[in-house]
C-alpha cells in the first residue's frame, strides 16, 4: 500500500496535472460503456476517478468489480474535466483523476443505508451502525465542526491564562439537580462513587489552591430525561476564575464566543450581549431562556382583569393567576379553524405540542367596527382601551390569550410565541441572538419534596444586600447567577460563589441541609473554605449544544461521535449490558427480581 498524498476532497484546480495518490471508499461506480467513473469519498468529499480501458486497461478490469463501499487505492494524473461534464455541485467538480493503478485495499458488504445526506433511515438503524452513519458528509463536517469548536475555546482560553486541570470522574455525588451514575466499589464493599455531574466543586478547590484561572473540556454525567438537547454525558467547557465578579466572567464568555464564532462561521458579534434579568424574561417571553430571533413579546393583563365580568379570567386573578396576552400583528384573518385548534387540552396537545395543563387560548380579533371573538363581548369599554394601550393594538391584530396559573400561563404561551415566531415567517434563519439571563432567584420551592431547592446549586452567592432575606423570605433572595442562551437554547450557566463559609452555611440552612449533613456531604469543601478561600467564580458551557448551533444540527446526537437513545442505551455496543455474575459477586451487588 502507498501512502496517499491528497485527500479526494481537497483536490482542485491546483492540483491539475500532478501524479496523485488517493485512498479512500467508492461513494459510486457507473460504467459508461468502456470507460469506468467511480466516485472516491474521504472524510474531505469527493473525487471522481476515471477507468479508461486505452489508459490502464489492468486499473480498468480491476475497477469494473468495485462496489459501493469498497475501500480502494488509486494512482493517477488529476486533469480538467471537458465543460459539459463539470459539476458545479462538489468542490472537486472541475477536474477528474485519470487513474493509472487502482489496487483494491478492502471489500464491503452492502451498507443497510445508503451513505448520503439525504437518507430516509430509522436514527436507531444510523446509531447501531454508526461508523456508516459517520462516514455520510454531513456527519462528518460534524464532527470536524465539534474538533474546530474546541479547538477555538481552547487557543482563547489559554490567550487568556486559563490551565487545564484534569478532576476526577470517580467520585462523590455533586449537586446539579440529576440523579447520579453510580460505580459501586470492588474494595470497598458496600460504597460507590458517582460519575460528577460537573467538576463544580473541584473546580472551586482549584481557586482556593490559588490556580486563579481554571478550564477543561470535560465529560459530565446526569441521570435525568432525555430530550433532544440532553445526553447522559455530555461535554462541558468548564471554567473558573478568582478576584471576580459577575461582569468579569462575562466579559471573558463574550471574547470567546466573538473568537469562536468568527474563526468557525466568519462571524462577526456584538459584545456586549443584551442582558434580561429572570422576571423580565419571563414577563416578556414566558420563559427564561428566551428565543429573540422573532420580536414578539408578552403582555400582562391581569390587572386590566381584576373586576372583569368575564369570569374565566376574574377567576384565575381571583385564584392568584394571572391574564397575559400574545398579540400578533396583523393575524387578524387568522381562519376560525386554526383558532379552534387552540381549545381544550387535547387539541393543544396535538396541534401544538402544548402539555402545561392550559385548557385553551381565548382570542380576539381587532377590527375597525368592532372586536370579535368571546371575550369580546364580554368586555367594558375601559377594558378595552385598558388592552388596546397595553398591548399596541391596531385594526387587523390577533390577540390570544392564556389565564390561570402562573406557571403554566407562561409555558403555555412561551411556546405559542415560538410555534408563531415560526410559522408567521418572524424568524430569521441563519441569525445568532445571544441573552444574558441575570438575577436569578437563589431558591426554589419544591412542592413534591416540601422544601426549598438551589436553583443553580447550592455553591452558588445570594446578592450581598439579599443575604438577611434567606431567614426570612427565601423566595426573595436573588443569586449572583447568570445563563447564557443562544436563540432560545439555554447554553451555559454560571456564578459567583460562596467563598465565605458563613454564608455557605446560610445558604445550606435555607436549603434545609443541617449542620451535620453539610459536614458530611461537604466537608472538604467546608474546611477549604477556611483556608483562605478566594472570592471566585465562574460559569460551565454546553459544548455539544454550541456544536450543535454552530452545525445547524437538529439534536446534539448529530454531534456527538458515539451517542445515546432517548432511553440512555448505547446501540452500537448495547450498553447497559448484563455482566458477568463474578464481577457481580466481587462487587458484593446482588440484583433484585424485577
Ligand atoms: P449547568 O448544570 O447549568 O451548570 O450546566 C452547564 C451547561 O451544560 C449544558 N447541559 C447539558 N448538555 C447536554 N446534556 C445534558 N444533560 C446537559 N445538562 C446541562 C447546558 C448547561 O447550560 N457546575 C455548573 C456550572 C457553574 O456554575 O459554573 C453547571 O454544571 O448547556
Amino acid at each position: 500500500m502507498k501512502r496517499p498524498t491528497h485527500r479526494c476532497g481537497s483536490l482542485s484546480e491546483d492540483d491539475v496535472g500532478k501524479r496523485v495518490v488517493l485512498a479512500g471508499w467508492v461513494q459510486t461506480v457507473r460504467d459508461l460503456g468502456g470507460v469506468v467513473f467511480v466516485d472516491l469519498r474521504d472524510r474531505a468529499g469527493v473525487v471522481q476517478v476515471v477507468f479508461n480501458p486505452e489508459v490502464a486497461p489492468s486499473a480498468h478490469e480491476v475497477s469494473q468489480t468495485v462496489r459501493s463501499e469498497y475501500v480502494l487505492q488509486v494512482e493517477g494524473v488529476v486533469r480538467r474535466r471537458s465543460p459539459e461534464t463539470v459539476n458545479p455541485k462538489i468542490h472537486t467538480g472541475t477536474i477528474e483523476v485519470l487513474a493509472e493503478e487502482l489496487e483494491i485495499l478492502n471489500e464491503s458488504k452492502t451498507p443497510p443505508f445508503p451513505i448520503e445526506d439525504e437518507i430516509d433511515t430509522a436514527e436507531n438503524l444510523r446509531l447501531r451502525y454508526r461508523y456508516l452513519d459517520l462516514r455520510r458528509p454531513r456527519m462528518t463536517r460534524n464532527l470536524l465542526t465539534r474538533h474546530r469548536v474546541a479547538s477555538s475555546i481552547r487557543k482563547y482560553l489559554e490567550e487568556e491564562g486559563f490551565v487545564e486541570v484534569e478532576t476526577p470522574f470517580l467520585t462523590r455525588s455533586t449537586p446539579e439537580g440529576a440523579r447520579d451514575y453510580l460505580v459501586p466499589s470492588r474494595i470497598q464493599p458496600g460504597r460507590f462513587y458517582a460519575l460528577p455531574q460537573s467538576p463544580q466543586l473541584f473546580k472551586q478547590l482549584l481557586m482556593v489552591a490559588g490556580l486563579d484561572r481554571y478550564y477543561q473540556i470535560v465529560k459530565c454525567f446526569r441521570d435525568e430525561d432525555l430530550r433532544r438537547d440532553r445526553q447522559p454525558e455530555f461535554t462541558q467547557v468548564d471554567l473558573e476564575m478568582t478576584f471576580v465578579e459577575e461582569a468579569d466572567v462575562q466579559a471573558l464568555s463574550e471574547g470567546m464566543f466573538q473568537r469562536l464564532f468568527h474563526e468557525v462561521l466568519g462571524l462577526e458579534l456584538q459584545v456586549p450581549f443584551p442582558r434580561l434579568t429572570y422576571e423580565e424574561a419571563l414577563d416578556r417571553y414566558g420563559t427564561d431562556k428566551p428565543d429573540l430571533r422573532f420580536d414578539l413579546t408578552l403582555v400582562d393583563l391581569t390587572e386590566v382583569f381584576r373586576e372583569t365580568q368575564f369570569q374565566l379570567f376574574a377567576r384565575a386573578v381571583k385564584e392568584g393567576g394571572m391574564v397575559k396576552a400574545l398579540p400578533l400583528k396583523g393575524e387578524a384573518k387568522m381562519p376560525r379553524s386554526e383558532l379552534d385548534r387552540m381549545q381544550g387540552e387535547e387539541n393543544l396537545k396535538r396541534h401544538y405540542g402544548i402539555q402545561t395543563g392550559a385548557r385553551g387560548v381565548a382570542w380576539i380579533k381587532v377590527q375597525a367596527e368592532a372586536w370579535q371573538g368571546p371575550v369580546a363581548r364580554a368586555l367594558s369599554p375601559q377594558e378595552k382601551e385598558e388592552i388596546q394601550r397595553r398591548c399596541g393594538l391596531e385594526p387587523g391584530d390577533l390577540v390570544l390569550f392564556v389565564a390561570g396559573q402562573k406557571g403554566m400561563v407562561n409555558a403555555t404561551l412561551d411556546l405559542l410565541r415560538t410555534h408563531f415566531g415560526r410559522k408567521l415567517g418572524l424568524l430569521e434563519e441563519g441569525t445568532y441572538r445571544f441573552v444574558w439571563v441575570t438575577e436569578f432567584p437563589l431558591l426554589e420551592y419544591d412542592p413534591d419534596e416540601g422544601r426549598y431547592t438551589a436553583m443553580h446549586h447550592p455553591f452558588t452567592a445570594p446578592r450581598p444586600e439579599d443575604v438577611p432575606l434567606l431567614s426570612t423570605e427565601p423566595d426573595k433572595v436573588r443569586a449572583r447567577a447568570y445563563d447564557l442562551v443562544l436563540n432560545g437554547n439555554e447554553i451555559g450557566g454560571g456564578s459567583i460563589r460562596n467563598h465565605r463559609l458563613d454564608v455557605q452555611m446560610k445558604v445550606f440552612q435555607a436549603l434545609g441541609i443541617s449542620l451535620e449533613e453539610a459536614e458530611e456531604k461537604f466537608r472538604f469543601l467546608l474546611e477549604a473554605l477556611q483556608y483562605g478561600a478566594p472570592p471566585h467564580g465562574g460559569i460551565a458551557f454546553g459544548f455539544d449544544r454550541i456544536v450543535m448551533l454552530l452545525a445547524g444540527a437538529e439534536t446534539i446526537r448529530d454531534v456527538i461521535a458515539f451517542p445515546k437513545t432517548q432511553r440512555a442505551a448505547c446501540l452500537l455496543t448495547e450498553a447497559p449490558a448484563e455482566v458477568d455474575p463474578r464481577q457481580l459477586e466481587e462487587l458484593w451487588i446482588r440484583i433484585l427480581p424485577k
